[in-house]
């Protein structure tokens, strides 16, 4: 059936091109997931607190090797786009920011992330969503995107206002967890917003 508006960014832009590295801060990248990162995967999915508010768990470095290889396809199919958080002193990731539930056509995503327990409390996650928030907009093209975290997960709200989005409101029992259903903040940024 043929559209009647054009898409926002036209499909093939991300598939077309290869991943890029983002610079965030001094010593600080954003470079694709690699298969030599998997024990650092291994090592954050063990994490009592990422496992609480991404709901996986990597038990091997052949299930990280599986998980790192998802991430590439989901660059490929133009769904997802993630990045490993890189301190440039020692190329090893401390983190993971991307964007999920890409759709080119409507120009929007949203944006997920999580540090190793050591790399928080310094301000890493907010300039890495603020790193990130500018390629999607002044590269990519996207129009909006969107963050949304637990009401019971403070410290991912204060990143979303450091990160320059918006609150929205609240959306009510958005997301089953481990103890029960949880309301979740909608916060969002739009273009130009770099
Ligand atoms: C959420 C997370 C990414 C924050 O990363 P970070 O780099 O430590 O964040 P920042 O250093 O930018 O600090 C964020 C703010 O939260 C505050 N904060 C941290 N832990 C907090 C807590 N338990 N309660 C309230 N505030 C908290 C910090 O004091 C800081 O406040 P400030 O902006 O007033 O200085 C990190 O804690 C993490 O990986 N948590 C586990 C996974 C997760 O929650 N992912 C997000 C799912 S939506």
């Amino acid at each position: 059936m043929p559209r009647l508006i054009p898409p926002v960014v036209a499909p093939g832009f991300l598939a077309s091109s290869p991943q890029p590295t983002i610079p965030v801060a001094e010593n600080l990248v954003l470079r694709p997931w690699a298969e030599a990162d998997a024990p650092v995967a291994v090592e954050a999915f063990a994490d009592p607190e990422i496992q609480r508010w991404h709901f996986q768990r990597l038990d091997s470095i052949d299930e990280a090797h599986n998980w790192i290889a998802g991430l590439g396809r989901g660059w490929d199919a133009e769904t997802s786009a993630n990045w490993a958080i890189v301190d440039t002193t020692t190329d090893l990731p401390i983190g993971r920011v991307g964007l999920t539930r890409v759709e080119l056509v409507g120009g929007r995503g949203e944006v997920s992330y999580w540090l190793l327990p050591t790399a928080r409390g310094r301000g890493v996650a907010s300039r890495s969503v603020i790193a990130l928030a500018c390629w999607a907009f002044a590269h990519l093209g996207l129009q909006r995107l969107e963050l949304k975290h637990s009401v019971d997960n403070p410290a991912s709200c204060r990143v979303a206002g450091r990160a320059g989005f918006d609150a929205e409101g609240t959306m009510s029992q958005a997301l089953f967890h481990d103890d029960g259903w949880h309301d979740m903040h909608l916060h969002a940024r739009l273009r130009p917003g770099c």
